[in-house]
């Protein structure tokens, strides 16, 4: 149907243009009076439901509560849907501040039972900043009654008229022009009605299907939610949705009786509306808050524990209630953590988590209702992963750090997100540490953040942290690595650089300063910058401001060298940034204000992470020492990799595993990205992993976790080539005693980082076919699909993944099988990555046309899941490409645009790519392609830099890794 043009006979016409530069508005309106808005993507949805919603909603409609001074015509009838070819271009252009709005009285009516319209009505009353005779806010997808749009001054009642209205599709605008000026002195009120449609997006105001299932019949059932973060509020009402307009809303839904709603605040009164069969959930009014954090549901759902405790509750759909019990125990622990930590009660009476069965991301932070999709939050006690276990601690601690860190104090504006997602992020480490101990989890926080945010920001295409966004395809496209985990990571820079305490209380300065208000980073520096000057933690003519400038406003992370003079005792340290494509030029102005903290032979804590000194620009600093042998530097993890000379790394690498954990994974870390850059010997990394490898006995999960990402890209780029052989001869012998000594034999009890370490190092084990690993994960498959014996829940994904890539297409229809058939949302994700592990061609392609079919049971929000699994199979790797190659459009209108579901199937490419060949096809798909293409344009520019350097690295590093690796083997007879 795209691409068509919908010409419906009778349906009204609408003229959106301005005519010329003198603002005319001319709307021909037909008896209806409808403004349409659509964007293709949703063109479909609204067609079919258009023109069934007149008659059978416009009855119930009538009996949404009318606004005081406002009366309720409605006159609903048919408007014209239009689907375009390609994306119209978002411009993003800010409202202006003229008028701005102080309440919203919201009423919404979505028709569940029938044709899955919308109706509401909302008032707004506005505060006037500056005389102006038009109102712009923003609405998108909604068709507005023109007949309704009414102004009222609030002193007399008086109706201002209204000259003439526009949807300006550049900046999913709608604009309303009056007769008269409205002025400063007064305030006015806005009424707007307006229809909509719960789509299948998830965004805006969305539908969500699930089953029933009883014995031998299954029940079909609907439910709707919001999702608006970041700018898709519009789509459900009209409203001015940009974070600074903060506002209080007065919101009532309506449900059909038998069914219930949540919203932001908790429920005042309900009105029954016995012959309709409906009733309207009247809530209480929420405090000054952002567009994008208002949320309703609207299901059939049941709280865990119901009554047990009342202002905090967990809602799922019946049959999964029982999992709730771990987020139910653990999040108003976490709650009571943030209020200690911020020295700020959580302002809202109430919090509602819900699990909702289609839901883009993992969680949404709405004030006073989060929202989850049901993998993010459930826990099945019998079958979820101690990853599983972690990743729902982690994200519920986020979301509950977003009420003080989004919610309380908000970004003023999209390009300064790190704010809320930063923070976040790095506050998630801290409640579960808090929740659980024992879990160490503080020490994985480099791999999870720091580490991965390099991992990003080390590649010339690489953004600022702070960057101004456009458009809403840009603002969905910062929601990346970038914001949330270099995010954090300067975050614990800055904790670092303060200390504890200081950091502590500058964030509660910062918190109380701008609580139900916006901020921007200056806001925050000057509130650390007036505790740390209080505590005589920064020198007085330092500021925050002037340290932090370079980290959020330039892009990538710098490397210190140091170069020492053995014989005067002197360490000269220098910087400047890093590029992992080495040769690349970056401009010379770039520079940092390093927090430079080190430790020698002459005095060896490692405790101390303040800063000893500050490198901030190019010039040298020289520190001089005595009788320097080896010398660390960077001891707390700041967002730097530092460059040692020769001698210093042998020595570091002597005494490797007399240092901790995660100064190991640092050391291999940074060491990895300098040889892959070719500023140092590949040997030098190479040697450290093989320390760690050969004297670990105790099999320590973090430096591990980070060597095996680095060994898995040598194994991927290595895969096609004549060095594979000894790498693979290398890899075993190194690593033999994990490999080794890592079993099966999980017992429920043991502790959580020996649950981690099977994880990590079966999947390593269980590569080779034909070895004890391979063989004994089949074997467990067998019992399983012959004899339904129980796997234990942390081999699954080794047992499942091994076992389906060496079986056949019955081991795979078997497994999709219990895929359909389980509850625990664990075993499902676990099921989805192992179906793409197969390694026939055949089963890989029909998988991957699974993933955008509606029948197989496969939900649009795991569409990444499986694409990724198929991609980073090297057996499924050409097959996925083909694929997004050819369906690229039908994949796009497919997934839609609200969230990175396609960026992410484009960034999980490049992993086998390497040759000039592949980087010819990538451009080629990439210029060819022009469809949707706005949205993807960051993924397409990162993908194509990752394969470029593939290639460099194949010229720089292969014939130096393979010596090395031939050396060794010959060396150790392997
Ligand atoms: N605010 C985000 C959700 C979001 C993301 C809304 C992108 C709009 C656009 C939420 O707090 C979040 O960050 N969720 C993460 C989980 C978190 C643990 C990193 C997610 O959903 O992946
Ligand atoms: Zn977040």
């Amino acid at each position: 149907m795209v691409g068509r043009k919908i010409d419906y006979n009778s349906v009204p016409s609408v003229d959106l243009q301005n005519n010329g530069n003198q603002k005319k508005y001319t709307v021909n309106r037909g008896s209806s009076g409808d403004i349409s808005i659509s964007k293709p993507v949703c063109a479909l949805f609204v067609m079919g439901a258009i023109v069934l919603a007149a008659v059978a909603a416009v009855i119930t409609y009538f009996l949404a509560p009318s606004c005081s001074g406002h009366s309720l015509p409605a006159s609903l009838t048919r408007g014209r849907a239009r689907i375009e070819e390609d994306e119209p271009s978002v411009k993003y252009i800010s409202l202006p501040r003229s008028v701005v709005p102080v309440h919203y009285r919201l009423y919404i009516l979505p028709k569940l039972e029938t044709d899955f319209t919308t109706f509401g009505n909302v008032t707004i009353k506005l505060k006037i900043n500056e005389k102006t005779d038009e109102i712009l806010l923003n609405a998108l997808d909604l068709k507005i009654n023109e007949h309704s749009v009414s102004v009222r001054r609030l002193k007399d009642g008086k109706f201002i008229k209204v000259l003439g209205q526009k949807y300006i599709e550049d900046s999913q605008g709608y604009s309303i022009h009056l007769e008269q000026s409205l002025s400063v002195q007064d305030e006015y009120e806005l009424f707007m009605e307006f229809t909509g449609t719960l789509n299948d997006y998830m965004v805006g105001f969305y539908r969500s299907h699930y089953f029933i299932k009883d014995s031998n019949t299954s029940i079909s059932r609907w439910i709707a939610s919001t999702q608006f973060s970041p700018t898709d509020a519009r789509r459900a009402f009209p409203c001015f949705d940009e974070p600074s307009f903060k506002a209080k809303f007065t919101i009532s839904i309506a449900r059909p009786s038998n069914m219930s709603t949540l919203s932001n605040m908790p429920l005042k009164d309900s009105t029954v509306i016995a012959s309709d069969n409906i009733t309207w959930d009247n809530y209480n009014e929420t405090p000054l808050m952002s567009s994008y954090l208002v949320a309703f549901t609207v299901h059939d759902f049941a709280p865990y524990r119901h009554g047990v405790n009342k202002s905090f509750k967990i809602w799922t759909r019946q049959n999964l209630l029982d999992y709730a019990q771990y987020a139910f125990e653990v999040g108003p622990r976490m709650l009571s953590f943030f209020e200690n930590y911020f020295g700020i009660k959580y302002p809202l009476p109430k919090i509602d988590v819900v699990a909702l069965p289609d839901f883009g991301f993992n969680a949404m932070e709405n004030w006073g209702l989060i929202t989850f999709r049901e993998s993010g939050l459930l826990l099945d006690r019998l079958s979820s992963t101690i990853s599983h276990n972690r990743a729902v601690s982690l994200t519920l601690g986020h979301e509950l750090a977003h009420f003080w860190f989004g919610n309380l104090v908000t970004p003023k504006g999209w390009d300064d997100l790190w704010l809320k997602e930063g923070f976040s992020t790095y506050f998630e480490y801290l409640a579960v540490d808090k929740i659980h101990p024992d879990w160490q989890i503080l020490d994985e926080f480099f791999y999870d953040q720091t580490y991965t945010a390099m991992r990003t920001d080390r590649f010339i295409s690489s953004r600022p942290i702070h960057f101004k966004v456009e458009n809403s395809n840009d603002i969905r496209q910062v929601f990346d690595a970038i914001s949330y985990s270099k995010g954090a990571s300067l975050v614990n820079q800055v904790a670092n650089i303060l200390g504890e305490d200081t950091f502590k209380e500058g964030l509660r300065k910062f918190l109380n300063n701008n609580s139900f208000a916006n901020a921007d980073h200056d806001d925050l520096w000057d509130a650390l910058t007036e505790q740390a000057h209080i505590d005589g933690a920064l020198d007085k003519n330092l500021s925050m401001r002037v340290i932090m400038k370079g980290w959020i406003d330039q892009a990538g992370f710098p490397v210190v060298t140091v170069t020492p003079d053995y014989e005067k005792n002197v360490l000269k340290f220098s910087q400047r940034r890093f590029i992992l494509n080495g040769k690349v030029q970056t401009k010379s102005d770039e520079s940092w204000w390093i927090p430079i903290s080190y430790t020698t032979n002459n005095n060896t804590k490692l405790e101390d992470g303040k800063p000893k000194f500050w490198l901030d620009s190019y010039k040298e600093e020289s520190v001089n020492l005595t009788h320097i042998q080896w010398y660390l530097v960077n001891l707390k993890q700041n967002y730097y990799i530092v460059n040692y000379d020769e001698k210093n790394w042998k020595a570091l690498s002597d005494m490797i595993m007399y240092l901790p954990p995660v100064i190991r994974a640092q050391l291999v870390g940074d060491s990895m990205n300098l040889a892959r850059a070719g500023i140092i010997d590949y040997s030098i990394p190479l040697n450290l992993i093989k320390v760690i490898g050969a004297h670990d006995r105790d099999i320590i999960f973090v430096p591990l976790e980070l060597i095996f990402s680095e060994t898995d890209f040598l194994y991927n780029i290595l895969f096609n080539t004549p060095a594979f052989g000894v790498y693979e001869k290398y890899f075993w012998t190194i690593f033999n005693f994990p490999l080794e000594t890592v079993d099966f034999d999980e017992s429920p009890s043991e502790r959580y980082i020996k649950k981690r370490i099977r994880r990590l190092v079966l999947p390593q084990a269980c590569r080779k076919p034909n070895e004890k690993c391979a063989i004994t994960a089949r074997q467990i498959f067998r019992s399983w699909k012959d004899n339904n014996y129980r796997v234990f829940p942390n081999i699954r994904s080794v047992v499942y993944c091994t076992a389906i890539r060496d079986g056949d297409d019955e081991d795979w229809e078997f497994a999709y099988n219990q895929y359909l058939k389980a509850l625990s949302v664990s075993e499902k994700q676990t099921i989805l990555s192992a179906l793409g592990c197969s390694s026939k061609h055949w089963m890989l392609s029909k998988y991957l046309e699974m993933m955008i079919s509606n029948t197989s049971g496969i939900r649009k929000q795991d569409g990444s899941v499986v694409f990724d699994a198929v991609a980073s199979n090297i057996y499924g790797h050409n097959l996925a490409f083909d694929f997004i190659r050819n369906k690229w459009k039908e994949i796009n209108e497919y997934f839609g645009e609200g969230f990175r579901t396609v960026s992410r199937m484009v960034e999980s490419l490049p992993t086998f790519m390497n040759t000039p060949e592949h980087l010819k096809q990538l451009e080629i798909f990439r210029d060819e392609n022009k469809y949707n293409l706005k949205a993807t344009n960051r993924a397409f520019t990162n993908t194509i830099e990752k394969v470029k350097t593939n290639i460099q690295w194949m010229k720089l590093n292969y014939k130096s890794v393979e010596s090395w690796l031939k050396q060794q083997v010959q060396h150790y007879q392997i």
